[in-house]
């Protein structure tokens, strides 16, 4: 999907600023600094419409992105980020479960891991967390610039085996860096938003 229009609608922190527009939602969710921002930038082409940083804990609130009058991507605070007290991460826990419990217009979430890495006790628990609440899930394995390519089908079944990924589910190796997967990835989500 060529995207000509992309716009920051609100940055909420609760259920009362969420937009009002009768648009589908894809969320993203994955752990702290593994690459959410980044892959949104990828998917639009643009540098830095979301910010992206080095340090974890960049992003802290629900950020709205609205696409073509599309669609809206929703970029959220990752997790497992241990430099956080114990209030921020009730603040999280009750922002997300408000957000990912109820959301009607919310038909699909990315979750991003890094595929060098076995998914963590964090990511098992988020998977968990989203299948609860049946929303279909899109496995986005990143940094895949940073493996060797005899590396990648074992790392991608290691992803499948912890996560015990469902057969509803898809799992797409991808970079941010290189832009590798980004079709798989619009095609994927471009079935869920119905375009
Ligand atoms: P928070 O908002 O803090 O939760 O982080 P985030 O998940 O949005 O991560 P972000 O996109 O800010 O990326 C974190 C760091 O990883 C940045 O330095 C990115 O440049 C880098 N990064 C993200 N994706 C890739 C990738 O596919 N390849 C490589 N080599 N680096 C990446
Ligand atoms: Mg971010």
């Amino acid at each position: 999907m060529k995207i000509n229009q992309a716009e920051l609608v609100i940055s909420a922190v609760s259920q009362q600023q969420y937009p009002n527009e009768p648009l589908p939602e894809i969320a993203l969710a994955g752990r702290s600094n593994v690459g959410k921002s980044s892959f949104i930038n990828q998917l639009i082409q643009r540098k830095a419409l979301a910010r992206t940083s080095s340090k974890p804990g960049k992003t802290q609130t629900l950020n709205f992105y609205k696409l073509n009058e599309v669609f809206f991507f929703v970029d959220v605070p990752g997790y497992g980020y241990a430099k956080v007290s114990k209030t921020e991460r009730e603040k999280w826990g009750k922002m997300m479960e408000e957000y990912f419990s109820n959301r009607q217009k919310l038909k699909m979430v990315v979750m991003i891991v890094d595929i060098r890495h076995d998914p963590s006790e964090d990511d098992r628990m988020m998977y968990d967390f989203l299948k609860h609440y049946r929303l279909p899930v899109t496995v986005i394995a990143t940094k895949l610039d940073k493996i060797k390519r005899g590396q990648r089908a074992k790392q991608l079944k290691r992803i499948i085996e912890v996560l015990e990924l469902e057969d509803e589910d898809t799992l797409i190796p991808f970079s941010a860096e290189t832009g590798e997967g980004k079709d798989d990835a619009w095609r994927t989500i471009r079935s869920y938003i119905g375009k």
